[in-house]
C-alpha cells in the first residue's frame, strides 16, 4: 500500500497482548489465534470481564465448529492459545500489544503507561482509536516510535479493512510490522492521516448523524432505513448503529462534532435512541431490536 514501508524491517509477532476484554478486544483475541496462530493473552479490569470475554470467544469457537469450519482439535488448539487474566505483567513477552478499551484519551494513556514498563523496549504497540489523536494517545509514552493506530470495523472477523495511522514519531519498523500484522490477518490495509475519524468514521458520523437528525425532525425510524435504500449500503444507518452499538457512535459523534464544529453535529442526541424498543417493529426493522441489551455493554 502507498506508504507502507519495506516489510523486511517487520518484527516478528510470537505472542500477542490485548488490552480489554469487551466486545471488540474478544473479536480480536478470535481473529488473531486463528489467522496468525499465535498465543494471545486478553485482560481487563477485573476477573468477570475477563469471563466474559472468554465466553463470548469460546461461544464463537463453537458456533465455527458447528458450522464445519473448524474440527474438534483445531477448535481446541485455539482454545488452548488464549489466555486471559488481570494480571498485567504477563504482557510481558507480547511483541504486539493492541488496546480495545474506552474511547476517552485519559484511559487510553493510562492503560498504556501500566504496561509499558513491563513489555520489551522493541515491541509495539497499536491502539485500536476509532476518532481520537494517535499522537496524543502516544503523548506520555517513553517510547511513543513504537506506537500505531490499527483501527478495526465491526464486525472484526468479516470486515476486509484495517486503517493503519502514523505519528510524527512511529519508527518504520513499527509501521511495517503493523502492515505484515494486518496481512496476516487477511486484512487490506491502508494508511491514513492522523486526524479525529481518520476517514471511515468521517464518513459514517456523517451518515449517522443526519440519519438521527431526520429522526428528530420527526421522520419515523423506519422510513429513514428506508430512505437509505438508493445507496445500497450493506446495513441501513440504525442498524449499523445498532451493530456498532449506540453508545460508542454517540461517542464518535461528540468526537467529530468538539473537533469540527462546523462540520458535525453537536448533541446529536442518540440516547434517546435507547428508548425505542417500543416502536421498532421486530422483523421489520432487521438488527434494530438490540437497543435495552445494548445499554449493558
Ligand atoms: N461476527 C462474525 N461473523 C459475522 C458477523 C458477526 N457479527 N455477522 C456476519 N458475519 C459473517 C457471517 O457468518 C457470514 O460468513 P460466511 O459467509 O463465512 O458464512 C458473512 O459474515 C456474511 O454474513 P450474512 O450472509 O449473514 O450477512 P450479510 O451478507 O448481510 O453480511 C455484514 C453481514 C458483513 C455484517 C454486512 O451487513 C456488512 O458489511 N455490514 C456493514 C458493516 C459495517 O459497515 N461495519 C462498519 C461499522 S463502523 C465501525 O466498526 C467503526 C467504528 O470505529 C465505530
Amino acid at each position: 500500500p502507498v506508504g507502507a514501508p519495506d516489510k523486511a524491517l517487520a518484527k516478528k509477532v510470537t505472542k500477542v497482548g490485548i488490552i480489554g476484554a469487551g466486545l471488540m478486544a474478544s473479536q480480536f483475541a478470535l481473529l488473531f489465534v486463528r489467522k496468525l496462530q499465535v498465543p494471545v493473552l486478553i485482560t481487563d479490569l477485573d476477573q468477570s470481564r475477563v469471563d466474559k470475554g472468554l465466553a463470548y470467544i469460546n461461544d464463537e469457537i463453537d458456533k465455527l465448529e458447528a458450522k464445519g469450519r473448524l474440527d474438534g482439535d483445531a477448535a481446541n488448539r485455539l482454545r488452548a492459545l488464549i489466555h486471559g487474566t488481570t494480571d498485567k505483567t504477563e504482557y510481558a513477552d507480547c511483541d504486539f500489544v493492541i488496546e480495545a478499551v474506552f474511547e476517552e484519551i485519559g484511559v487510553k494513556q493510562q492503560v498504556f503507561a501500566e504496561i509499558e514498563p513491563i513489555i520489551a523496549e522493541d515491541a509495539i504497540l497499536a491502539t485500536n482509536t476509532s476518532s481520537l489523536s494517535v499522537e496524543e494517545i502516544g503523548a506520555k509514552l517513553a517510547h511513543p516510535e513504537r506506537l500505531v493506530g490499527f483501527h478495526f470495523f465491526n464486525p472484526v472477523a468479516v470486515m476486509p479493512l484495517i486503517e493503519i495511522v502514523k505519528t510524527p514519531a512511529t519508527k518504520d519498523a513499527a509501521l511495517s510490522t503493523a502492515f505484515v500484522v494486518a496481512r496476516g490477518l487477511g486484512k487490506n490495509a491502508v494508511l491514513t492521516a492522523d486526524a479525529p475519524g481518520f476517514v471511515v468514521n468521517r464518513l459514517l458520523a456523517k451518515v449517522f448523524g443526519e440519519a438521527a437528525r431526520a429522526l428528530y425532525e420527526g421522520t419515523p425510524l423506519l422510513t429513514v432505513e428506508k430512505a437509505f435504500e438508493p445507496l445500497g449500503l450493506p446495513m441501513k444507518p440504525f442498524q449499523l448503529i445498532d451493530l456498532v452499538g449506540w453508545k460508542v457512535a454517540a461517542h464518535v459523534q461528540d468526537t467529530m462534532a468538539n473537533a469540527f464544529p462546523e462540520r458535525f453535529y453537536a448533541n446529536a442526541n442518540f440516547h434517546a435512541l435507547a428508548e425505542l424498543p417500543q416502536v421498532v417493529e421486530k422483523d421489520k426493522a432487521g438488527r434494530v431490536t438490540g437497543w435495552t441489551k445494548d445499554a449493558q455493554r
